[in-house]
């Protein structure tokens, strides 16, 4: 197997092209001056199959198109089985039609990727698994939750309390209970379809003088992140980390949430970031080696 690094996510692609001990394509891309994308794969691949990696975390649009136009490539040039390994998969909350008029976002991005030539899909922690039974091609999400509780656990937080700010994802929680080997719940959370408001239910926790830990797959705008902390803190918590997946950290979200008077923010490199201090590579080699 070959590794084609994605202008996106070239170190990850790299790490894992180390771990799995595969050849890497380098790949040489630019922008026109009118916004268009340029690439060109800079290997060969007559035969081989190739897992190209890159994340579509922001500017998504651009990055996306990269992807299928990395995949067309490889299919022109002699690649047998295409894996498009996106540890951000963008679009795919939008997995439903919420209100009339709407499009089943996730579902155009899978079939652009399947039209230029992917055979198979790997991310991590897409928000619902259901998302793929509307894609017309193989495609899996692998959990990075318990390598940010090992992180934790590395940190001496054995036993922290692990939150959900949203009871849709206790099961994350519930991952990370696992490997923290302390307690664990959730959150109620909604959110106005119209203008994005978030709103959290209080609620009455056993945290107080525990080390809690808020583990969500995604911080966009951190209001989800910002209306848990500040439920929480009413409970008398030790201290408060925060966790997640996907970094995306979009603005001010990042200054926001510490001005909470959180503790630390960890996510893992899906999004490169300031708070990126979790690699991917050790669970993206796994799958890829099977
Ligand atoms: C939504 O259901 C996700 O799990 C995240 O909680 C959400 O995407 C976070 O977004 P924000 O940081 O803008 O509140």
């Amino acid at each position: 197997m070959k590794i084609i690094l994605g202008p996106a996510s070239t170190n990850l692609g790299k790490q894992i092209a180390q771990t799995i001990k595969a050849e890497t394509v380098p790949v040489a891309f630019k922008t026109f001056p009118d916004g268009e994308n340029y690439l060109r794969l800079e290997g060969q691949m007559q035969n081989e199959d190739v897992a190209i990696v890159q994340t579509t975390s922001p500017p998504q649009d651009t990055r996306l198109i990269q992807l299928a136009l990395m995949a067309d490539s490889a299919k022109r040039n002699g690649a047998k089985e295409i894996t498009a390994v996106v540890p951000y998969l963008a679009y795919a909350r939008q997995d439903k039609i919420f209100l009339q008029g709407e499009p089943i976002s996730a579902e155009t991005i899978a079939r652009m990727l399947k039209a230029a030539g992917v055979d198979q899909l790997i991310t991590v922690n897409v928000h619902q698994d259901k998302v793929f039974s509307q894609f017309s091609f193989p495609a899996r999400s692998v959990s990075a939750v318990p390598l940010l509780a090992e992180y934790f656990v590395k940190k001496g937080y054995t036993k922290a309390f692990a939150l959900s700010p949203d009871k849709g994802a206790v099961h994350i929680a519930e991952d990370a209970r696992k490997v923290l080997g302390g307690e664990c719940g959730y959150l109620e959370k909604n959110r106005d379809r119209y203008t994005g408001q978030v709103g959290m239910e209080s609620k009455t926790l056993d945290v107080k003088g525990k080390t809690v830990i808020i583990f969500d797959d995604i911080i966009s705008s951190g209001g989800t992140i910002v209306a848990a902390v500040k439920i929480v803190k009413e409970m008398n918590p030790q201290q408060i980390c925060i966790a997640c997946v996907h970094p995306l950290l979009i603005g001010e979200a990042e200054r926001v949430i510490l001005q909470t008077g959180v503790k630390e923010i960890v996510g893992t490199d899906s999004v490169p970031s300031s708070v990126s201090k979790v690699s991917l590579a050790p669970i993206l080699s796994r799958e890829l080696a099977g």
